[in-house]
């Protein structure tokens, strides 16, 4: 993907002669994930993480930029190849109830892209890969006939990524998979997800608040602060050695399980304004809440360098 930008425009009215105005989600953001990796993609509410998400799986189209699909641009596709696409990439949602319609069962759930895509006619047809699935996903054969409302939170997330599976998709954007289950729960999903993989070979853009869970998962992870990447490497880099202040600030807010390294520690608390989303700042997104800030990150953006083969970040003082 390569300078993806995203703009919705918002709160246009003739009628008291305001200017259409646009949020600013997403500006010139690249980056590639490997075949059969996870790159985690982390960053505070509203960052931009869902609208970047969605619009590799095109259902939000850019205003510029190239998305790439096994090295083919598919930012134009459209009708019968964009049909394909969408089988080959998957979407697994943080709200496993208010994706699933209520009124239909489990079987019919998971068996209707199955018939949509013309893998099977009927139910019926699809009734027995259907029970494999549910199988594969840690769910009896039982569930089949029961609707979503019966199961736990960890159930119907199961029953999601059963549903997104069958049409064994080689890339699967997992948007907050995790976020609404139960913390006990959570490492069991993460695990599903994690040994589907390794059986399916599925490539995973991860997206998450919780960045221990981002830890957990990931092979490289992406920090995103206000539309932008601000850093990517491989995941003990980003964890181990990170340089962008935006990082360190959210790593430092991760607790430790161990009290006297939790007390050691030093909690970077942010202060400041989040920028405007309808009118961001020229220079650094992040200047407005940064430790490090200087008189050139007010006037000219950083952009995303390379510090090692593995390791990009956006900041003119780190
Ligand atoms: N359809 C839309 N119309 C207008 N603005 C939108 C729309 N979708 C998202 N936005 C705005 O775009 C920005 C990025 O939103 P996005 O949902 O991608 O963030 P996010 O990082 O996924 O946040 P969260 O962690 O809360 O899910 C936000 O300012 C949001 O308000
Ligand atoms: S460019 Fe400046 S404001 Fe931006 S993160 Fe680096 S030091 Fe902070
Ligand atoms: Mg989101």
């Amino acid at each position: 993907m390569d300078h993806l930008t995203i703009h919705f425009p918002v709160g246009r009215s003739r009628l008291l002669g305001r200017q259409q105005q646009v949020v600013h989600a997403v500006e010139d953001v690249s980056f590639s994930i490997n075949r059969g990796e996870t790159l985690g993609l982390a960053g505070e509410s509203g960052s931009g993480k869902t609208t970047t998400g969605r619009a590799i799986l095109r259902r939000i189209d850019p205003k510029r930029g190239t998305i790439r699909f096994r090295g083919r641009d598919i930012t134009q596709s459209s009708g019968q190849a964009l049909r394909h696409l969408r089988r080959h990439m998957q979407l697994v949602f943080q709200d496993p109830y208010a994706s699933l319609n209520p009124r239909m069962n489990v079987l019919d759930l998971v068996a209707e892209p199955l018939i949509v895509h013309g893998i099977y006619n009927s139910t019926d047809d699809a009734r027995e890969y259907v029970l494999e699935l549910l199988e594969q996903c840690g769910l009896s054969a039982d569930t089949a006939d029961r609707f979503p409302h019966a199961f736990s939170g960890g159930q119907r997330q199961r029953i999601g990524i059963a549903r997104a599976i069958g049409l064994r998709p080689e890339f699967i954007v997992a948007d907050e998979p995790v976020s609404a289950l139960d913390v006990s729960i959570r490492a069991q999903v993460v695990n599903l997800l994690q040994d589907l993989q390794d059986e399916l070979g599925i490539t995973y853009l991860f997206i998450a608040h919780d960045l221990s869970v981002v830890r957990h998962i990931s092979n490289r992870v992406a920090i995103m602060y206000a539309g932008q990447i601000v850093e990517i490497a491989d995941r003990d880099t980003i964890y181990e050695r990170p340089l962008h202040p935006y990082t360190e600030a959210l790593l430092s807010s991760i607790p430790v399980p161990n009290p006297q390294l939790q007390r050691d520690r030093r909690r970077i608390v942010l202060s400041g304004e989040i920028p405007d989303t309808l009118e961001p700042p020229s220079g650094c997104r992040f200047a407005s809440r940064c430790p490090l800030v200087e008189e050139r990150c007010h006037v000219e953006m950083p952009s995303l360098s390379p510090r090692s083969e593995t390791h990009d970040a956006a900041c003119w003082v780190r």
